[in-house]
């Protein structure tokens, strides 16, 4: 543990800071950068050799990262890093786990095995698990999965009155239901189904026997916040009151988060795994912990 150095990818200071902090742990310099012609540089300006090196960096909108990712961690196993880890706290691609058309493939896999070609182990929070019974199975690394139910548990009971969770799809069922009990309220799983990127469709249950309580809508991402938008639709008839959502990613894809605040939700929440203006469910206690553990197990 004592061998350990932290770094930052850009965009992940903050999270990084409170960890290194956390866990008493020096802080890297690393230079990423583009080259004028679109090419990514990566230079690393601390010692690395014979250390464990611990590289946060969440993996929202992977294709323009991966590169500065891959460089980087080539280049201190290259510098003689000990062993190097990924903190991801939004693991991508984990939504193509199966085959929904001909001629697709299982992208999450495809992913999963390129990353573990240069990473000696991984930490991530809520990846999306649907179908997919572990991480092992997309990840042939050492890997730890984190769980945001507590601190979201936690954050309804301290903020929101009398509310009643509503998840917006079959599979989020086992978490939502953890949610609901550790906040001591009721919850309702609605049916989607998605039609496309952008298109789903959602059906409502009668809520007349919900309609004093708050509508809390939680999900494990808002991409184009679709299927938020779409939910909070049907509340519009029920008579209840605006709508909070809690959103553990915070992907929020091109205007979604303009168009999610546009449609007259109260509230809109999430956890610090991506950065975002909405970050106010703090995992870093969590994330610092679960390193811990990894650094321990593997060292
Ligand atoms: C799907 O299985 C996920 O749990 C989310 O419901 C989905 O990713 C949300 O995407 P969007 O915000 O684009 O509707």
């Amino acid at each position: 543990m004592s061998n350990t150095i932290f770094f930052s990818f850009l965009g992940n200071e903050e999270l990084m800071g409170q960890l290194a902090k956390n866990l008493n742990m020096p802080i890297g310099e690393v230079q990423f950068r583009k080259f004028p012609d679109g090419e990514s540089y990566v230079r690393i300006l601390t010692e690395v050799k014979q250390k464990n090196v611990v590289l946060v960096c969440t993996l929202h909108q992977p294709d323009d990262k991966f590169l500065s990712l891959y460089f980087f961690c080539k280049t201190s196993r290259k510098l003689g890093a000990k062993n190097i880890y990924l903190i991801a706290p939004y693991l991508s691609y984990m939504r193509q786990d199966k085959i929904f058309n001909p001629g697709e493939g299982i992208t999450s896999k495809y992913f999963g095995a390129l990353i573990s070609e240069f990473v000696d182990g991984i930490v991530t929070v809520d990846p999306h698990l649907h179908r997919v019974e572990s991480l092992s199975s997309v990840y042939s690394i050492p890997n730890l999965v984190l769980h945001t139910a507590e601190e979201i548990s936690k954050w309804i009971e301290q903020n929101i009155s009398d509310p009643v969770l509503i998840g917006p799809d079959e599979e989020s069922k086992n978490w939502l239901s953890l949610v609901a009990k550790n906040a001591n309220a009721p919850f309702i799983i609605l049916n989607k189904t998605r039609y496309g990127d952008r298109n789903v469709k959602i059906d409502m249950p009668d809520l007349e026997m919900y309609k004093d309580k708050t509508p809390v809508l939680v999900d494990d991402i808002i991409s184009t916040a679709g299927t938020m938008i779409e939910t909070i639709g049907h509340l519009e008839n029920s008579k209840m009151k605006s709508a909070v959502v809690i959103g553990i990613h915070a992907i929020f894809a091109g205007n979604a988060y303009q168009k999610l605040k546009d449609c007259g939700v109260g509230r809109i929440v999430t956890c610090n795994t991506i950065p975002h203006p909405t970050n106010e469910i703090d995992i870093s206690h969590e994330l610092g912990k679960g390193i811990q553990q990894l650094l321990q197990k593997l060292n």
